[in-house]
């Protein structure tokens, strides 16, 4: 983590749900596990955003959450490289959720896509509440307080990811050139030294009255070869180079994640709302049993009768797991009726199996002793409050509630 100054930072939050399945792991899991290799990573439990659909049931919360993050661990996200941490423990969101709530119009909260869709979906919970509304609010204020730059996200969220860009463009308009800031940028440059600040202002007079392209470049390496400087000072005086306000909280990315092609044991997508899952640390003997009794291409009635790998629901999962010459000899086989369809599934669940201990290896410490998940979020808490609470000076002072 020391080198965090200088890599992107990626952020994901993932609602509290039941166990999560090897849909999750080889769509979501694998690509943070991936991200945190070369990113500055944080990823978290929305328990907030699982609030506002089950208000009424907030024991979910309280039964799935340790379990959530041990499946997060057991794909291999790593506690000493990404930053793990819950929602509600860092009440500084709640207080971003508010400011930017100042700032955001309601019409564009109404045109959010999710907010009319769930609201008809999801039958026999009332969704005509604030809470609600203001889902996409409380998203922007997860990720513009750790000024995010990229949010690994399923397609379904990517207008969340827009308006989180439209909430922080305006907040930053709103708030991002004032007194304040005009100030704070003349004391960090203070700290170039009298020649470089000298030479900066000129290089910015330049910029800002001539469009001096040049003088842009001047201060950029003015800037960037001072030592001395904060990660904020710098950032603060990149912004005020440019003549802008800083922007005080950078719109992010949408990073998309490829929609999970993981097949479910009907041959479906794999969710748990259609009861087709495996879970990641599921039990081998119904794994194995699941796998064993799964269908196939119906026109196998009998060992005889050749089948269509592509009308075979096991098929998906052989396109996950095995490699290609075995998949060549057991399509040929199944065409032929050469082989039965346990011969062709025997390799399949030896290495779902191997998949599955693997999992269940790297959870198994914590599975053993409960206080090791519970330090390990604390641990995370306190790193990302440590983001968080920088974040909020600022934004504090920027919207005027600091009385000095
Ligand atoms: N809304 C997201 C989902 O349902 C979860 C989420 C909450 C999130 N806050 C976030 C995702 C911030 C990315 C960044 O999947
Ligand atoms: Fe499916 Fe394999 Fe049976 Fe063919 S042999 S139907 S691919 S399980």
């Amino acid at each position: 983590m020391s080198d965090s100054v200088s890599r992107e930072r990626v952020l994901s939050g993932m609602r509290v749900t039941g166990r999560l399945h090897l849909g999750h792991y080889h769509g979501v899991l694998k690509n943070w596990v991936m991200l945190q290799e070369k990113c500055d990573s944080f990823y978290f439990v929305a328990d907030w955003h699982a609030l506002t659909t089950h208000y009424e049931e907030p024991g979910v919360m309280q039964r799935n959450v340790w379990e959530m993050v041990i499946d997060w661990l057991a794909a291999g996200v790593d506690p000493t490289k990404a930053t793990l941490f819950i929602q509600s423990r860092i009440p500084q969101h709640a207080e971003l959720h508010l400011l930017l709530s100042m700032v955001t119009p309601l019409g564009w909260l109404e045109r959010v896509p999710s907010f009319k869709d769930q609201q008809q979906k999801i039958k026999g919970r009332d969704l005509a509440t604030y809470g609600f509304l203001g889902y996409p609010v409380l998203q922007s204020a997860d990720i513009l307080i750790y000024r995010a730059s990229q949010v690994p996200v399923g397609e379904d969220q990517v207008p969340h990811i827009e308006l989180t860009r439209e909430i922080a463009r305006r907040f930053n308009r709103v708030f991002g050139k004032d007194a304040v800031f005009e100030e704070k940028a003349e004391q960090a440059l203070v700290k170039l030294g009298k020649k470089a600040a000298d030479q900066f202002r000129r290089a910015r007079r330049a910029w800002l009255q001539e469009g001096n392209a040049d003088a842009l470049a001047q201060m950029n390496v003015l800037i960037d070869k001072a030592d001395g400087l904060g990660d904020e000072e710098r950032e603060r005086l990149h912004g005020y180079s440019e003549g802008g306000g800083r922007s005080i909280l950078p719109e992010p990315q949408a990073l998309l994640t490829p929609a999970s092609k993981y097949p479910g044991v009907d041959g479906q997508k794999m969710s748990k709302s259609y009861d087709n899952q495996i879970n990641m640390r599921d039990d081998p003997d119904r794994v194995a049993n699941v796998l064993r009794t799964m269908p196939t291409d119906p026109a196998r009635q009998r060992r005889n009768d050749p089948g269509d790998p592509d009308k075979c629901p096991v098929w998906g999962l052989h396109k996950v797991y095995t490699d290609s010459a075995l998949q060549q000899k057991l399509a040929e086989g199944c065409r032929s009726a050469a082989i039965g369809c346990l011969d062709c599934k025997k390799p399949l669940i030896e290495v779902m199996l191997e998949e599955q201990a693997q999992l269940r290896a790297r959870a198994k410490p914590y599975e053993d002793d409960p206080g090791e998940i519970r330090r390990t979020i604390d641990a995370g808490c306190e790193r990302a409050m440590a983001v968080a609470e920088e974040t909020m000076q600022e934004v504090r002072d920027v919207v005027g509630t600091v009385y000095r």
